[in-house]
């Protein structure tokens, strides 16, 4: 395997994935050959972010693989409170454990965090950044039940500017070609730049659009979300995205009969509930999904990495800032510079926005 910490989706290759994928399907159709497999290993779960699918999908996939959890899931109760950075708390728990999961509001923590750890870290979310284990959920659900990754028309729904699953969803489909992807959403929730560029140079075709109903038709696969409440200044701002994409079977009447819907939940209010019983949905066996993927990927992870690994030491130099405000490495300012090249201008490599000089 090729990857030590999963931070990005798409630091998986093809070859990994697949592999994951038949780890999966298999501890999906034989769970009990696994139930000794990580029997000495310790997992920890560092939440700074409420959550309840992810941590507990976590917990439970380390718990039929025979490890133990430690971890918080209100960092209020930990050390942070204290006024601990998170290099330290990091440094701590690859003391302690041989797995690392966390969750984090601020964007490029995980990364952040993978650059002092002995142990390998899963990113199970970054604030609006990403969440690539909710994509390998999506991407596992997608291959079951469509079989293919390409010639694809999917349609994203809902609060694209914050939403981190379709932020790492989308991302990932700049892995395969000769998709159409439409992009639903107001004005004010528009997908970041950075994405719709990778997207455009991949060999999908982009259209970003304001209507669910003109386009659910051409549907195979309908990504819904959610608008994130908690990611707005004001409960008015929210207040005035929240209820304009609603799916209902009124619109549903149009859609493809094999159409897929999915959703990563919680879902709110852009899921009417009878659409619950329509068989073309299929998010809570998505939702099941998330945890045969897990054991695999926590699985390997472990495998691979049954020894520490010594992280290097990173120089403080003069450094230039990211322009994002939600960005970690505005918060904790020892880390290190990191910024890569992308078309003309230079990302940050924490949180992909752009760097100012
Ligand atoms: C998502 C998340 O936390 O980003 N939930 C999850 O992990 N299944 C989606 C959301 O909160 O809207």
């Amino acid at each position: 395997m090729n990857f030590r910490h999963l931070i990005d989706y798409n630091d998986i290759s093809g070859e990994d994935w697949a592999m994951l994928i038949d780890l999966a399907n298999d501890i999906k159709k034989s769970p009990n050959r696994y139930t000794s497999e990580c029997k000495t290993k310790v997992m920890a779960t560092l939440f700074y972010e409420p959550s309840t699918r992810t941590q507990l999908s976590f917990q439970t996939a380390m718990l039929r693989l025979g490890g133990q959890v430690i971890g918080f899931s209100d960092p209020k109760n930990s050390s942070i409170a204290k006024g601990e950075s998170l290099r330290d708390t990091i440094k701590i728990v690859s003391g302690y454990a041989d797995i690392t999961v966390i969750r984090n509001p601020i964007e490029g923590a995980a990364y952040a965090a993978s650059l002092y750890s002995t142990v390998p870290v899963i990113n199970a979310g970054d604030g609006s950044h990403l969440h690539p284990t909710q994509t390998m959920t999506d991407m596992y659900t997608i291959v079951r039940e469509k079989g293919r990754y390409e010639n694809l028309t999917i349609g994203f729904c809902g609060d694209l500017a914050n939403g981190r699953t379709v932020h790492s969803l989308a991302k990932a489909f700049s892995y395969y070609k000769n998709n159409t992807l439409y992009f639903i959403s107001t004005e004010a929730l528009r997908l970041p730049q950075y994405i719709i560029n990778l997207l455009s140079d991949s060999g999908n075709k982009i259209y970003i659009v304001d209507s669910l109903e003109e386009h659910i038709a051409a549907f195979d696969i309908l990504y819904m979300t959610r608008i994130q409440r908690e990611r707005f200044g004001s409960v008015e701002e929210y207040e005035a995205q929240s209820g304009i994409y609603i799916l209902n079977s009124e619109k549903l009447k149009q859609a493809k009969d094999d159409l897929l819907i999915m959703h990563p939940l919680p879902k709110t209010d852009e899921i009417s509930f009878e659409v619950d019983d329509d068989p073309r949905s299929k998010y809570f066996e998505q939702a099941e999904n998330g945890l045969y993927i897990r054991m695999a990927l926590i699985l390997l992870l472990c495998e691979n990495y049954g020894y520490k690994i010594t992280p290097p030491v990173y120089p403080m130099p003069q450094r230039r800032f990211c322009s994002n405000a939600r960005c970690i490495s505005n918060h904790e300012r020892y880390l290190p510079e990191k910024i890569k090249r992308s078309g003309s201008g230079s990302l940050c490599e924490y949180c992909e926005n752009t760097v100012l000089n």
